[in-house]
């Protein structure tokens, strides 16, 4: 039986790999299945290259690291007409923001930030495929929370020590309080009433750094839908995010993914933390998730007793 060939994604990054010739005939090879997920687990992002590209793959490879897992919210929409659970749509409706960066005007983008974290649990990772790709722009950032800690002023990273994030689900992007681009402002507000009903809402809690079962620290921190911190969301809490929040992004060293033709991409939630850098609102781009479940046990949500902090 041929086998899969891996390479790394970038010669100068600390993480990422690229994988060809996964078929689906091969993903039933436990030898194959084991070997992804070693994978999955040294490099935190996966990019298969030249799969097949049908729902029943985007699941079959979802699946080699475990089960699926539905989205929290009922109102996003669901792509699995054929009840392959848990396969979402993401697409600008007519509902979406469009926001401006340098002069640009812009549809699905979206900040650096892990995928649940308005949610009590984190699902263990995420596969996208790209069923429409934009020709300007609709890049997919991922960056990698070990090498942002260790790459980090640690006078600043210090200061992340400890920290719980309150966290709950906000679309409307000019209301972050911190970690927007300078150039950034919102051409058109997202319409759902979501947001809204979140402003005031519960919010669900995790540490801004945590230690991996295998020893590394992981810097993991959004300021997507960032209310501040446990018992404290006045401004100077903000003021303290932000700087944390700034440090970082001098730090980090993302790849950005250009979208090709049979490209399907994994990407560890607990890890790596991501970014749409959206596209051209005149273009069409549809992309497809799936969410593999798992947890890592340190979120709650706010009203919740605290949990360990390792896991
Ligand atoms: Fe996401």
């Amino acid at each position: 039986m041929t086998s899969i060939d891996i390479q790394p994604l970038d010669e100068n990054l600390s993480f990422g790999a690229k994988v060809a010739g996964v078929t689906s005939d091969l993903l039933k090879d436990d030898a194959v299945r084991a070997q992804l997920n070693q994978l999955f687990e040294d490099r935190g992002v996966v990019v298969f290259k030249g799969v097949e590209q049908t729902p029943e793959m985007q699941v079959a490879i979802s699946t080699v690291f475990g089960p699926l897992k539905d989205h929290p919210v009922p109102s996003v929409e669901r792509a699995d007409e054929d009840k392959l659970l848990g396969v979402i749509a993401i697409a600008a409706g007519p509902e979406a923001c469009v926001v401006e960066i340098e002069g640009k005007p812009l549809v699905t983008w979206q900040p650096w930030h892990f995928d649940h974290a308005y949610n009590n649990e984190l699902n263990r990772a995420g596969v996208l495929r790209s069923l429409i790709i934009a020709k300007d722009g609709g890049r997919t950032a991922f960056a990698d929370g070990i090498q942002i800690y260790n790459d980090m002023d640690p006078a600043i990273r210090d200061k992340a020590e400890g920290l719980s994030l309150l966290l709950n689900l906000d679309l409307r992007y000019g209301r972050q309080r911190f970690g927007l681009p300078e150039t950034f402002r919102v051409l058109r507000e997202h319409t759902s009433t979501l947001s809204q009903d979140n402003e005031n809402g519960r919010c669900s809690v995790h540490p801004a750094l945590w230690t991996r079962k295998t020893g590394e620290k992981v810097f993991h921190m959004t300021p997507y839908g960032c209310r501040g911190i446990v018992g404290d969301r006045s401004d100077a809490a903000i003021e303290r995010l932000s700087e944390i929040w700034d440090e970082a992004m001098r730090a980090i060293k993302p790849y950005y993914h250009e979208w090709e033709q049979n490209d399907m991409v994994l990407w560890d939630n607990w890890r790596v933390l991501h970014h749409a850098t959206g596209c051209n609102p005149e273009e069409k781009r549809i992309v497809h998730r799936t969410t593999i479940k798992g947890d890592y046990g340190l979120g709650r949500w706010e009203d919740e007793p605290k949990v360990a902090e390792t896991a």
